[in-house]
């Protein structure tokens, strides 16, 4: 036993003078001292050989041998790996060195705009709310005064679900005016971001889904002073407080009267140039005095209530803000065009 205690003391010495330098000098260390054939093991393996009376002591030297051992794998173990982390030595590469950046992308210029438009109609109190886009004929056009076989339905034609004739894809998103007016909860004040769908051909200047705001608000005594203010609001947020506005008369069945806003070019400010069709000015917007009608549609007094609505396509703002000349940008996936708003807010 005296030699197995002295071969111990021998092991520890050999130990402390192993000059640990990596990941394959521990391994080896592992399987020659701590593996299942190491020498520990074996050392174990000695005491049935170790006289009775010494199996206590021996057992004991060899368990601080045992523990000797495994000490100085975990303290070798913990250094090899932070310098690891530190120089990447393991695998290969230097992790000091600033990480590739990742493409983060950015916001879409239409959900720019929508969140842009939402926001300034926010700060005059407008909520927003949705609508579903496919719809039925009631609150897409016989609520709102275009009834089955009005001429002005002409101009909205869509996309009808064969197996429900009653059904369709929203037009405009003057169906969340019916939906919202029909809860019976006044006054309203909304603004309707949405998808609509009509049946065009595809080009430069029309698609067949695009994006529209509908704005509404009914209470008592709102008036044309009102809708005119708001929107004037809204076009100096939008594009500057140099912008002027003007309306001209036009007709939509769903208000009266009814009104078509421009805005002075924003290109070239007046002078004439192919934007504003050498006019100075280019319309953004449809809107009106909400028609009694509607009101009655939707079990609202119309002797007591007033409101003003207006619309417009979102596409049409962004276009505008951007100086953006072809409508298809905005759904072809692109990244040349998309990641140029990378910085806008
Ligand atoms: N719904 C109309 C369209 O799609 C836009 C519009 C015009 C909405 C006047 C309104 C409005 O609420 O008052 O062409």
């Amino acid at each position: 036993m005296e030699q197995l205690i002295q071969q111990i003391e021998n092991y520890k010495q050999e130990i402390d003078n192993i000059p640990m330098n990596g990941a394959a000098a521990l391994e080896e260390y592992r399987i020659k001292f701590l593996g299942t054939k190491g020498i520990v093991k074996n050392l174990f393996g000695e005491m049935k050989n170790v006289e009775p009376a010494k199996k206590k002591e021996f057992g004991q030297v060899l368990n601080e041998f045992k523990q000797f051992a495994e000490a100085k794998y975990e303290s070798w173990q913990s250094t090899i790996d932070s310098s690891s982390t530190a120089t990447g030595s393991k695998a290969g590469i230097d992790l000091s060195l600033p990480g590739d950046p990742l493409p983060l992308g950015s916001q879409h210029p239409i959900t720019l705009v929508r969140n842009q438009i939402v926001h300034i109609f926010g700060r005059l109190g407008f909520s927003v709310a949705e609508g579903p886009e496919i719809e039925d004929d009631w609150h897409n056009f016989t609520a709102l005064n275009l009834d089955e076989n009005h001429p002005a339905r002409d101009m909205q034609d869509t996309f009808y679900i064969h197996q429900k004739p009653d059904w369709l894809l929203r037009t405009h998103t003057s169906n969340v005016q019916v939906r919202e007016m029909e809860k019976g909860k006044l006054p309203i004040r909304i603004i309707c971001p949405g998808r609509v769908y009509r049946n065009e051909t595809i080009s430069a200047r029309a698609h067949c889904f695009f994006h529209q705001v509908e704005g509404l608000y009914i209470d008592d005594q709102v008036s044309f002073a009102d809708l005119k203010q708001t929107l004037y609001f809204f076009v100096q947020e939008m594009f500057g407080n140099d912008v002027k506005i003007r309306f001209r008369p036009s007709y939509f069945p769903f208000t009266e009267p009814s009104a078509e806003m421009d805005i002075s070019c924003l290109i070239c400010h007046g002078s004439g140039c192919n934007v504003c069709k050498h006019t100075g000015w280019v319309e953004i917007l449809g809107s009106g005095m909400v028609h009694p009608k509607l009101l009655e549609n939707c079990h609202i007094d119309s002797n007591k209530y007033t409101g003003f609505a207006f619309g417009m396509g979102i596409e049409r703002i962004t276009m505008l803000k951007y100086q953006i000349n072809d409508l298809r940008l905005f759904s072809e996936n692109d990244v040349r065009f998309l990641k140029q708003f990378t910085s806008a807010v």
